[in-house]
């Protein structure tokens, strides 16, 4: 093939109109802000109608469609089937609402396109940066490490793996037969689901990860994880690492987290601390002693996409000792190499800090996020969540027909329709109804719970667009539901 004919067929996955692009790019962001600035307006959620799911349902496109038309599709198919995380009465599970900055800055990184990898380019002093903020936010050491990852799932996995293979040295090399007994994990019985899969997925296997159990206000029992320990060291096992909870996902219950520091320390145990959301009021003075041993700890997880309300997805985990965490995941090869000058030298690779080597640049949404708000504003907004709580949980406590179900030590919620003279199941039955109905309607989401077997409805405010209105919206619709039912 000659060059003259090679240079007519060669193409490339950019427009050939470049300027219909722009312009449907710009109708695109205009459509988002327009979406983001209404969301108000619109209910809750809305279930995907059948026409949008069958259009999932189609054959591999073989041929090109027009960008506007698939925009179109997106438009119509996808957008107004969304979570809906973004709407102010948004409070299931624990998820974040984004910002209409976070979303461009989204944008600008996907523009970039840049590989935050390895490499000497500005993307990995970006994320150096938000390492060192997040260090400063939590109280870590200027000598600590970190890392942004998906979520606090993977933000306590990679932790976990840093705490086994600095239990025994040989386990990087040898697997967990170089140990000669069975490690053990501890955390409270309302620990986060991921922590046990993380330790299934670690090679410890989940049944030795051991539940220890609660007091009233869903924190962890001290004297029961002791007697724990010590029956363990007993029966010949090998206790390696105790998980604190910073924010339980059922109740937003805090573990007595100074007190798991110096069992940690006492029983030469590695301490990490989940604090998916509930870590983040440590930035608000008046959580300082509440908080205090998060910067104790070995290990902390974090989101910044929930209660920072960064745009999914990102989560940082931090690390006390950079050498430990350095040894547990760096592995020497040719092609990733170090050099001393050009695009491969730089920073050292992120890929020496955990599992990923393809890293996205979700460092420049957090990067601008901070500097958008400033901490001081992220402190108003977590203390007007906190506030709103109290708020819901007092509109409850006032109402005859509801039962608060648990305390709310943070953003966490749990109450149920409860008129009284109703059996246990009979009254799980209807508050289950109730929840969807809520969905259904497109009234409000909060989610659910069991509290001692209790169906509960339960809110977690992570969400920078409630108000105190939506509370009251979400309190009439449930007893108004509950009576219907009960009617
Ligand atoms: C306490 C706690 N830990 C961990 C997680 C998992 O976080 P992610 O969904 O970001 O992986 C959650 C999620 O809600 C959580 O509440």
């Amino acid at each position: 093939m000659n060059k003259e004919t090679v240079l007519n067929v060669e193409k490339s996955l950019d427009p050939e109109d470049w300027s219909a692009l722009k312009e449907l790019g710009h109708r695109m962001l205009d459509d988002m802000f327009e979406y983001l600035q209404t969301v108000r307006d619109r209910p809750i959620w809305a279930k995907p109608s059948n026409f949008a799911v069958a259009s999932m349902n189609q054959p591999l496109p073989k041929l090109p469609q027009d960008a506007a038309e698939v925009y179109g599709e997106f438009f119509t198919q996808v957008l107004p089937f969304n979570n809906n995380n973004t709407h102010p009465r948004f409070w299931a599970w624990v998820q974040g609402g984004g910002t209409p900055f976070g979303m461009l800055a989204d944008m600008l990184a996907s523009g970039m396109n840049p590989n935050v990898s390895l490499g000497d380019h500005m993307p990995m002093h970006v994320e150096s940066q938000v390492i060192e903020w997040s260090k400063k936010m939590m109280g870590f050491p200027d000598s600590a490490s970190g890392l942004l990852v998906s979520g606090a799932s993977i933000a306590n996995i990679t932790a976990l793996i840093v705490a086994r293979n600095h239990f025994n040295k040989d386990i990087k090399k040898k697997g967990l037969r170089a140990v000669p007994a069975q490690m053990i994990v501890y955390g409270s019985a309302e620990t986060h689901n991921c922590v046990a899969k993380g330790v299934e997925v670690i090679g410890i296997g989940s049944d030795n990860f051991r539940k220890v159990p609660v007091d009233e206000q869903y924190r962890v029992r001290v004297d029961e994880l002791r007697r724990m320990i010590r029956e363990d060291r007993e029966a010949g096992n090998l206790p390696f690492c105790i998980i604190g909870n910073a924010g339980t996902v059922n109740t937003g219950s805090t573990d007595p987290l100074e007190e798991l520091a110096a069992v940690a320390k006492e029983e030469n145990l590695w301490y990490h601390i989940d604090g998916a959301f509930g870590a983040i009021p440590k930035i608000l003075p008046e959580f300082s002693k509440q908080l205090k041993g998060i910067e104790l700890a070995d290990s902390l997880s974090f989101d910044y996409h929930k209660w920072m309300y960064v745009n999914y997805e990102v989560a940082c985990v931090l690390i006390r000792d950079k050498n430990v965490h350095r040894e547990a995941f760096s592995v020497a090869v040719n092609y990733l190499a170090m050099h001393e000058r050009g695009l491969s030298g730089g920073p050292d690779s992120f890929t020496n800090y955990g599992m990923e080597l393809s890293r996205g640049f979700k460092a420049l949404k957090v990067w601008m996020s901070l500097k958008e708000n400033g901490i001081l504003k992220y402190a108003e907004m977590v203390r007007q969540n906190l506030r709103q709580a109290q708020y819901l949980a007092e509109l409850v406590r006032q109402n005859t027909t509801l039962e608060l179900l648990a305390d709310v030590p943070l953003n966490i919620v749990c109450y149920r329709f409860n008129p009284g003279g109703i059996s246990d199941s009979e009254l799980n039955r209807i508050n289950k109804e109730i929840l969807m109905r809520l969905h259904e309607e497109g009234i409000a989401a909060p989610s659910y719970t069991l509290l001692n077997g209790k169906y509960a409805i339960r809110a977690a405010i992570t969400n920078h667009r409630s108000r105190l209105e939506d509370f009251d919206v979400l309190v009439k619709e449930t007893v108004r539901l509950g009576n219907e039912l009960i009617a």
